[in-house]
């Protein structure tokens, strides 16, 4: 048998329960792509992904779209340690007004949770006068928000497990897992 070279994407921990297959992830990719380019044909976007979660899906996003969108990075902390957010939520660092202004921006997410990330990304980047301002997420999980927030473009809605692999981390770990698996502990609320 051959030994298992790659081990952060053929996991062994019994922990973790397999949700979306690298090819559903990818139709899905596949599909949010095709919805874009549709969406800005005569404008193309600037997708500000925010960090770090949403590395693997930019950049399967990017390669998938046809029309000549730009990268921008958003880098949010929310003070949180372990599988809870606290709530607070600081953008440390961002895109130029130069970058975005009057321009199309999607801010690309991993997940949209309670929502706290991606709105204080969205007031943070409104702030530099985009022409347009929306929300592609990978992970949808709305039983747990605590804003109004809707995203425009959706991967997968879902409810319960904490999710890792495709770029979501538990405490750093499991990002490079080709998967998304459900991740068994204890939800402290
Ligand atoms: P929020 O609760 O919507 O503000 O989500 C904050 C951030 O927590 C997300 O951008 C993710 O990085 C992280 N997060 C929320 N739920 C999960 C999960 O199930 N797995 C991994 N990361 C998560
Ligand atoms: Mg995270």
């Amino acid at each position: 048998m051959q030994t298992n070279r790659r081990s952060t994407t053929s996991p062994a921990d019994p922990r973790l329960i397999p949700l979306w297959t690298p090819e559903q992830i990818s139709d899905r990719v596949a599909s949010i792509a095709g919805k874009i380019d549709h969406d800005y044909a005569s404008n193309p976007p600037v997708l500000v992904g925010a960090l770090k979660g949403s590395f693997i899906f930019l950049a399967d996003l990017v390669r998938q779209m046809k029309s000549p969108a730009e990268i921008e990075f958003i880098r949010l902390s929310s003070y949180n340690a372990g599988t809870e957010s606290s709530g607070h939520v600081r953008v440390a660092w961002g895109p130029g007004v130069e970058e975005i202004k009057d321009r199309p921006v999607i801010v690309v997410e991993d997940i949209v949770d309670t929502g706290l990330t991606t709105s204080a990304a969205l007031s943070h980047l409104r702030r530099k006068r985009p022409a347009s301002l929306r929300v592609c997420t990978l992970l949808d999980r709305p039983e747990r928000r605590r804003t109004k927030l809707t995203a425009d473009y959706v991967g997968f809605t879902f409810s319960g497990h904490f999710v890792v692999g495709y770029g979501l981390d538990l405490d750093q770990r499991y990002r490079g897992l080709q998967g998304i698996y459900g991740l068994e502990h204890d939800r402290k609320n």
